[in-house]
């Protein structure tokens, strides 16, 4: 068995905090023991095989109580032999360093929003950002189960990521400390999105700028002025306290957010058959419990945000929506480069959208 990293694997990961340095070496320790090939010395390994799961949301949200039901049934199905360490709130890494680090293997898995995979699978994930693209969430569905939605999965491999599965969270709604009704209430104004070169062009088509900060730094960064709004769905805008330092919140479901399970290539294949047949079942049934709940979750945290008056709340009109999807035209037009034409193909693209 191969178990020979790159030397920058090591270089790199000797940087990175305690944790992740440990478990990259009970994972070379375990492999070092040829546990794929001779299952019984791994069995009788006492130290677990340890999957790091790190990500930015709170505990309290689809993919947070998702991530511990999968630790759950992980470590029951493979009678304690994997031992899932859940880190959620960026208290490993930021959106952008927990790429990284699953790359270099410092962790094994992470569930990033579709938005923020473009830089490691290619433009295709960014066509999920398109505004106004889904009716509903059957509508998107419809592409991540469907053929594009491997396809996607696919595209990561390149980069020694593999796709397990995707992971709803919602339609995503504005906060501002003013209303945002009508496109001209954005003129000028500095909106967080994440980073996707889609959800850019969106906001500077409705004329405001767009600044790409991670999720953890947002609170902070309204409450300091230094951005005057953001987009997310309900959910993260009350677990993260986002309704504490914004007034006004706009009902306007103007695009989906959505997660893919992903890990480290080389960890999972490298792991004994058994067990990644026990995690594949855990992952099954912790996808179809977050997939139950984020909808609903959505909904609930809707209500408490709109009715107990801690913000004011705005709905846009089919008349206004209109208005938003023609300035949103733009970003079709300039979308079309950077997304494949199979990609295209597979989008339930809006009547009228520009060629
Ligand atoms: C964001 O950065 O706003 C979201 O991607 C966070 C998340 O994972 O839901």
């Amino acid at each position: 068995m191969n178990t020979a990293l790159p030397a920058t694997h090591f270089a790199i990961s000797s940087r990175l905090p305690v944790p992740s340095r440990r478990s990259v070496v009970q994972w070379m320790a375990v492999a070092a023991l040829g546990c794929a090939a001779v299952g019984s010395v791994c069995a009788a390994a006492a130290t677990p095989i340890i999957i790091q799961f790190s990500h930015v949301v709170k505990p309290d949200t689809a993919k947070g109580k998702a991530a511990l039901r999968f630790k759950q049934l992980a470590e029951a199905r493979t009678g304690g032999r994997v031992r899932v360490e859940v880190y959620p709130d960026s208290q490993l890494y930021k959106d952008r360093e927990e790429l990284d680090a699953l790359r270099l293997g410092a962790v094994q898995m992470l569930a990033p929003s579709l938005s923020k995979l473009a830089g490691l699978g290619g433009d295709d994930f960014l066509a999920l950002d398109l505004p106004f693209l889904f009716k509903d969430r059957a509508a998107y569905r419809a592409v991540v189960d469907g053929p594009a939605g491997a396809a996607l999965l696919k595209k990561l491999e390149p980069r020694g990521i593999k796709g397990l599965t995707f992971w709803d969270n919602g339609f995503k709604v504005f906060t501002a400390n003013r209303p945002l009704q009508t496109v001209a209430d954005f003129k000028g104004l500095r909106i967080r999105v994440q980073a996707s070169k889609v959800l850019v062009a969106q906001m500077r088509a409705l004329g405001s700028v767009a600044p790409v900060s991670p999720l953890i730094d947002v609170r902070a960064d309204l409450q300091a002025g230094k951005l005057d709004g953001q987009e997310n769905t309900p959910t993260n805008i009350q677990t993260q306290g986002l309704h504490e330092v914004q007034s006004h919140l706009t009902i306007s479901n103007h695009g989906y957010l959505a997660y893919a399970v992903i890990v480290n290539q080389l960890f999972w294949e490298k792991l004994p058959a058994d067990i990644r047949a026990n995690l594949e079942s855990a992952m099954r049934d912790a996808t179809s419990y977050e997939n139950s709940i984020a909808e609903a979750d959505n909904l609930k945290a809707l209500d408490r945000l709109t009715s107990g008056g801690q913000l004011i709340t705005h709905t846009i009109t089919p008349q206004e929506a209109a208005q938003w999807r023609t300035a949103m035209q733009p970003v079709y037009r300039e979308a079309r480069q950077w997304i494949s034409p199979e990609m295209l193909a597979a989008l339930p693209l809006p009547q009228g959208a520009p060629p």
